[in-house]
C-alpha cells in the first residue's frame, strides 16, 4: 500500500509539476533562445538562398529563433484566409538529437523567387518540409533530392520543366507532392509507383503526357489525386481502384479517353469526384450507389448516356455537376443539391410542381435540354436557368414568362456589348450596359436586343456573385480603355444570345483583352486561361488563350466572324472545357474572360437614330485628322521625305510601331566615316558590317541589308518592328535602323570582341584568351539567347541559322547572338545551298537540310555543333585530321565510342581545364546534335544541363530520325545519305 501511495504521491507531484511548466511555458519560451542550428546548416541556407535568389534572409538572426525575421507566425484559425498570402518561414526542430537544433521545414511562398530549386537543399539532412509555391523558379527538380527524406513537398505555380524525374521515386517518405501549374513534360515514370506513403499528389496543369502507369496502383494511401489538365493519352485507368483512402479525385481534360470505369473505386470515403472532356467513347453512369459521403460530383462532357439513377438524388450532395452530356428521362422532383448542372443534356422533364417549391438557396441549371411539357406558366427567377430548355418550335415562348415583356420592337441590324461594364460610347457606337451580377444558374432576359445564360460557378473557392464580372488590376492604356476595364467570366458556359435581328450575314467582333494574369517576371503571370468560343454553335476559337494570341497583358484583341443569322437570333457562346490552369495567381483564376461584343450586318446601310451624334463625332474626327495630317506632312516636308513619289519604304516604316529608333543615311555616313573600307568590320550573310560612332559617342556597329529580298519588304519591315522590341542578355541589341531609298541599315549595338568563328580561328588574335571558364560561359550565354528566342519571348522564333560566326563577344567576352529574326528573309539565290532552307553547310540540321522541316530542334542542332566548336576550338567541317574524320562531330562519335571523348578538348588548353565540365558539355554537345530532332532537348533543358542541374541523357546516334519506319523508309534512305556527304561537308577551298 505504502508503495502504492508513494507512487501516486510523486505521480500527482509530476502532474503538478506539469501543470505549473505548462502555465509558464509561454514565458519559458519567449525567454530561452533556442540553439543555433549547426554551421553546416547555416552554410546551406546561404547556398539555398544564392539558388532561389532569396535575398532578405536575415543571417545575423537565429533561424531556429521563431521571434526572429526567420519565421512568419500562421494565421490564427478565425482570420478569414486571403486567397493569396506572402509567406516566409524556416522552423527548426530541437528535439530531434539531444537538443542540437536541426532545420526541419522551409516555406516560401508567393515572393517571386526567380532562381532554381536548390540542389543544396540536400545539405540540410532533417528537412521534411519544402514549400516554394507561387514562385517564379524555372529549371527542373535536382537529382540531390532524391537522398532526402522530405515528407511535404510543394513546388506548384512556377515555371518549373523537363520530365518528371524518376529518382523522385527513392523519396520513400514522401507524403504530399504538388506540381501543379508548371511546365512539365513527358510521361510520368513508372518509379513514382515506389512512393508508397504518398497521400496527396497533384499534377494539375501541366504538359504531361502517354499513359499514366499502372505502378500507381500501389499508392495505397493516396487520399488525393489531382491531374487535370495535363495531355495523357489512352483510356481512363482504373488504377484508383485499389486506393480505399481516397477522398478526392480529380481528372478534368486530364486527355484520357472514355469510357468512366464502372468501378472507379473502392473507397467509400469519397467526398469529391470531378471527371471532366474525356475523349473518345462514351459510357453509362458510373455506380456510385455505396459513395455515401459523396459532396461534390462532377460528371462533365463525359459522353454518358442513358438515365441518371436515383440513387444519386439520395446522396448528400452539395454540388452535382452532370452537365454537357447525353442524359436522358424524367428529373425527379427531389434534385436537392445547394448547385445542380444539368444543362446540356437530353433530359425530357416534365417540370412540375416541386420546381415552386424549393427555396432561393438552390440553384437548377437546366439550359438546354430537351423538356417537352411543363407547369404552365414556368417561374422566372433567378436560380433556374431554363434557356433553351425545351424541345420543339415553340422554344421561345416556353421560356418562361421572363421574355413576355420583351416583344420585337422592329428588326435590328446592330447590337454592342460592353460585356461586364457599362453602358458606354466609342467611336459614336453605343455598347450597352452588361452589369448585373452572375451566378452559377442564371438567365437575364433584361433587354429587347439581347440576353445572357450563365451556367457554373468556380471551383474550390468561394463563391460570390462578383467573381462573374472581372475588374483590371493594372491602369489600362489601351484606346477604348472603357470596354475593357471590366469584363465578364465565366467558370464554365456563358451564353450571349442575340435577337430581333434582320435575317442575313454579320459580322461579330469578340474584343479580348486579358486583364487579370499578368505578363512580367512574377508567379501573377503564370496563369493560362484557355478557353472555346462557339457562334450559332459552331466551334470558331478552339483553345484560345488571350494573352498568347494577343503576345501580352492588357492589350486589346478582337477577333472578326462571319455568321449568318436565318432565324433572327444569334447566339455566342463562351466554353470552358477544363484545360488551363486554375489557381495562378490565385485559385479560381480560370474560364473564359469577354470584354465586349460587336455584332453588325453586312447588308443594311447604317442609317439610324443616332445619325446626328454620329455625324458630329465624325466632323469632329475629319477635322482632327486634317490637323494632324498637316502637321505631319510639315514634319516631313522639313525631314526631307517625299523624293520617290510612289509607296516607299518611309511610308511603310511609318506605319510600324518599331520600338527601336530612326536614323538618316547622313547620320550613318557621318558615322561610319562615309562606309570607309577601314571601318569595315566584317561581312555577313546579308551584306558589310561597318563599326560607327554617333555624335553622343555611342559605338555602333551598321549592317548593310543588300541581299534582303525586295518582295518582304512589308513583311520584312513588320519582322523588324518585333524584333527590336526583344531584349535579352545574350542578344545582340538593335538600336534601330535606317531606311532611305534604297539603302537598308540595322544599327545594332557594337561587340568589342567581334565574333567567335573569330575568337576560336584566328590565330593572330593573341589578346583575346578564350580560357575554359570563358568557353563555359561562351555556351551557356549562346544557350539562353536561343532559350529566350524560342520559349520566353514573347515572339518565339526559330533563329535558322546559328553559328560561330552569328555568335558575337563583348568587351567581357560575353556570348551575343546576332542576325535573329533576319535568316527567313535571304533571298533564296544568296544561300549557301540550292535548297529553300536558309542556313549554313556544316551547322545545318539535317531534317532541316534535306525536307525544309523546320522547327526549334534546327537551332538546338546547331548549337550542338557550336558547342563542338568551343570545345575543341576548332571549325567544325574544318577541321579534317590524319585519322580522316570528316567533321568534328564525327572525331566526337568515335572518341566517344572509345572512352577518350576529352581528347577533342583543344589541346591549347593544355590542363587548365575541369574535366567533368568538359565531359558534361560534350555530352550536351553530341546530345543537341542528334539527327533526330526528337531527341534533342529544348534549350531550356540545354541551360539545366550546362549548368549542372539536370544530369544528360546518354546519346543514341539514331539515323532514323522518325520511329514510323514504313512510312518514312525512303526518307530515312535519304537521310542515311546525308549523314554521310551532307551533314559533314568538304570544306570550303579557302
Ligand atoms: C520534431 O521531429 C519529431 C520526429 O520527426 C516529430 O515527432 C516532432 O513533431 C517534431 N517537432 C516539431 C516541433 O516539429
Ligand atoms: C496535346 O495533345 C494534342 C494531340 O496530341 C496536341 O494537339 C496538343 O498540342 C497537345 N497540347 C499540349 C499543350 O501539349
Amino acid at each position: 500500500m505504502g508503495r502504492i501511495t508513494s507512487f501516486q504521491t510523486s505521480y500527482i507531484f509530476g502532474f503538478f509539476l506539469l501543470l505549473v511548466f505548462m502555465a509558464s511555458k509561454n514565458k519559458v519560451e519567449s525567454q530561452m533562445e533556442p540553439p543555433r542550428p549547426p554551421h553546416d546548416e547555416i552554410q546551406a541556407l546561404h547556398e539555398i538562398a544564392a539558388e532561389l535568389g532569396k535575398k532578405d534572409w536575415n543571417f545575423s538572426e537565429n533561424p531556429c529563433n521563431n521571434k526572429s525575421s526567420w519565421y512568419t507566425p500562421p494565421l490564427p484559425s478565425n482570420v478569414p484566409r486571403p486567397r493569396v498570402m506572402k509567406n516566409s518561414s524556416v522552423t527548426c526542430n530541437c528535439t530531434l538529437n539531444g537538443g542540437q537544433c536541426h532545420i526541419y521545414t522551409i516555406r516560401l511562398t508567393e515572393q517571386d523567387l526567380s532562381g532554381v530549386l536548390p540542389r543544396s537543399l540536400a545539405k540540410l539532412p532533417y528537412l521534411k518540409d519544402i514549400v516554394l509555391f507561387r514562385n517564379f523558379l524555372s529549371g527542373t527538380i535536382p537529382r540531390e533530392w532524391a537522398t532526402m527524406k522530405l515528407e511535404f513537398v510543394s513546388i506548384s505555380q512556377n515555371r518549373l520543366s523537363g520530365p518528371v524525374p524518376s529518382y523522385l521515386g527513392n523519396i520513400a517518405t514522401l507524403r504530399v507532392l504538388s506540381l501543379e501549374d508548371n511546365l512539365f513534360s513527358g510521361t510520368i515514370p513508372p518509379e513514382l509507383g515506389k512512393l508508397v506513403n504518398m497521400e496527396i499528389f497533384i499534377l494539375n496543369a501541366n504538359y504531361l503526357t502517354g499513359e499514366l502507369p499502372t505502378a500507381l496502383a500501389n499508392l495505397v494511401r493516396m487520399k488525393e489525386f489531382r491531374i487535370s489538365s495535363n495531355n495523357f493519352t489512352g483510356k481512363l485507368p482504373n488504377i484508383f481502384q485499389n486506393w480505399k483512402q481516397l477522398q478526392i479525385l480529380e481528372i478534368q481534360a486530364g486527355g484520357f479517353e472514355g469510357p468512366i470505369p464502372s468501378n472507379l473505386s473502392l473507397s467509400n470515403g469519397l467526398v469529391e469526384i470531378r471527371i471532366s472532356d474525356l475523349h473518345g467513347e462514351g459510357s453509362r453512369f458510373p455506380n456510385l450507389e455505396n459513395k455515401k459521403n459523396l459532396s461534390r460530383l462532377m460528371l462533365r462532357s463525359c459522353n454518358i448516356s442513358g438515365p441518371i439513377p436515383p440513387y444519386i438524388w439520395e446522396m448528400p450532395l452539395q454540388t452535382i455537376d452532370l452537365s454537357f452530356n447525353k442524359l436522358e428521362g424524367n428529373f425527379s422532383g427531389n434534385e436537392k443539391a445547394l448547385l445542380t448542372y444539368l444543362t446540356s443534356n437530353l433530359l425530357t422533364g416534365p417540370i412540375t410542381e416541386w420546381i415552386n417549391t424549393r427555396d432561393s438557396h438552390y440553384q437548377i441549371d437546366l439550359s438546354y435540354n430537351n423538356i417537352s411539357s411543363s407547369l404552365e406558366p414556368v417561374p422566372c427567377t433567378e436560380h433556374l436557368n431554363l434557356f433553351k430548355s425545351f424541345s420543339g418550335s415553340n422554344n421561345l415562348g416556353r421560356q418562361g414568362n421572363c421574355l413576355k415583356n420583351f416583344p420585337c420592337s422592329k428588326d435590328w441590324y446592330s447590337v454592342h456589348i460592353n460585356c461586364g461594364g457599362g453602358s458606354t460610347t466609342i467611336g459614336g457606337i453605343n455598347y450597352d450596359g452588361d452589369e448585373d451580377l452572375g451566378g452559377p444558374a442564371k438567365y437575364f432576359p433584361l433587354r429587347e436586343t439581347w440576353e445572357t445564360s450563365s451556367t457554373g460557378h468556380f471551383w474550390d473557392t468561394s463563391v460570390t456573385s462578383k467573381d462573374y464580372i472581372a475588374q483590371n488590376v493594372s491602369i489600362l492604356k489601351m484606346n477604348n480603355s472603357e470596354l475593357y476595364t471590366r469584363a465578364r467570366l465565366s467558370p464554365l458556359s456563358l451564353t450571349y444570345y442575340i435577337r430581333c435581328l434582320a435575317n442575313g450575314s454579320y459580322t461579330v467582333k469578340l474584343h479580348f483583352a486579358e486583364i487579370v494574369i499578368r505578363d512580367n517576371s512574377s508567379f501573377q503571370s503564370l496563369g493560362r486561361r484557355v478557353f472555346n468560343v462557339y457562334i450559332q454553335e459552331k466551334l470558331e476559337l478552339k483553345d484560345f488563350n488571350i494573352k498568347n494570341a494577343a503576345k501580352v497583358a492588357d492589350t486589346e484583341l478582337i477577333r472578326s466572324f462571319k455568321a449568318l443569322v436565318t432565324d433572327k437570333t444569334l447566339s455566342i457562346r463562351f466554353h470552358w472545357a477544363g484545360k488551363g490552369t486554375t489557381s495562378s495567381p490565385k485559385r479560381g483564376v480560370y474560364g473564359p474572360l469577354i470584354s465586349a461584343i460587336s455584332v453588325e450586318s453586312d447588308s443594311k446601310p447604317q442609317v439610324s437614330k443616332e445619325w446626328n451624334i454620329k455625324m458630329k463625332f465624325v466632323v469632329g474626327a475629319v477635322v482632327s485628322s486634317l490637323c494632324l495630317i498637316v502637321l505631319i506632312l510639315g514634319i516631313l516636308w522639313r525631314r526631307g521625305y517625299f523624293g520617290g513619289g510612289k509607296m516607299s519604304r518611309e511610308q511603310v516604316l511609318r506605319g510600324l510601331d518599331l520600338q527601336a529608333g530612326f536614323f538618316t543615311l547622313k547620320q550613318m555616313k557621318a558615322a561610319a566615316n562615309n562606309f570607309h573600307p577601314a571601318n569595315k568590320i566584317g561581312e555577313g550573310g546579308f551584306g558589310s558590317v561597318y563599326k560607327g560612332v554617333l555624335l553622343d559617342g555611342t559605338i555602333i556597329a551598321i549592317k548593310q541589308l543588300s541581299t534582303i529580298s525586295r518582295q518582304g519588304d512589308r513583311e520584312f519591315l513588320n519582322e523588324l518592328g518585333m524584333i527590336s522590341g526583344l531584349q535579352h542578355p545574350n542578344l545582340v541589341r538593335l538600336y534601330g535602323c535606317c531606311i532611305e531609298g534604297t539603302n537598308l541599315l540595322l544599327v545594332y549595338e557594337y561587340m568589342e570582341n567581334n565574333s567567335l568563328a573569330r575568337a576560336l580561328s584566328d590565330p593572330n588574335e593573341s589578346q583575346l584568351k578564350l580560357d575554359w571558364p570563358t568557353r563555359q560561359k561562351i555556351c551557356l550565354g549562346i544557350a539562353k539567347g536561343l532559350a529566350f528566342l524560342h520559349e520566353e519571348s514573347s515572339l518565339k522564333i526559330v533563329h535558322r541559322d546559328i553559328k560561330a560566326t552569328n555568335v558575337l563577344l563583348d568587351r567581357d567576352l560575353n556570348a551575343k547572338i546576332s542576325d535573329f529574326g533576319l535568316a527567313k528573309f535571304v533571298e533564296e539565290e544568296n544561300t549557301h545551298m540550292s535548297t529553300a532552307a536558309a542556313g549554313t553547310i556544316g551547322y545545318m540540321a539535317p531534317e532541316y537540310a534535306l525536307w525544309g522541316y523546320l522547327t526549334y530542334k534546327a537551332d538546338v542542332y546547331s548549337f550542338g555543333i557550336v558547342t563542338l566548336e568551343i570545345i575543341a576550338g576548332k571549325n567544325n567541317s574544318k577541321h579534317r585530321s590524319k585519322e580522316g574524320y570528316v567533321c568534328l562531330q564525327d572525331l566526337a562519335l568515335v572518341l566517344q565510342q572509345t572512352g577518350k571523348l576529352i581528347e577533342l578538348v583543344d589541346s591549347r588548353l593544355g590542363t587548365e581545364f575541369n574535366e567533368e565540365d568538359a565531359i558534361r558539355m560534350i555530352k550536351v554537345a553530341l546530345l543537341c546534335s542528334n539527327s533526330s530532332p526528337t531527341l534533342r532537348p529544348i534549350m531550356s533543358e540545354v541551360v539545366n544541363m550546362l549548368e549542372g542541374r539536370t544530369l544528360v541523357p546518354e546519346v543514341t546516334m539514331d539515323p532514323s530520325i522518325f520511329r514510323d519506319e514504313e512510312r518514312f523508309g525512303v526518307l530515312r534512305e535519304q537521310l542515311h545519305q546525308i549523314h554521310l556527304n551532307g551533314f559533314c561537308p568538304d570544306a570550303p577551298s579557302s
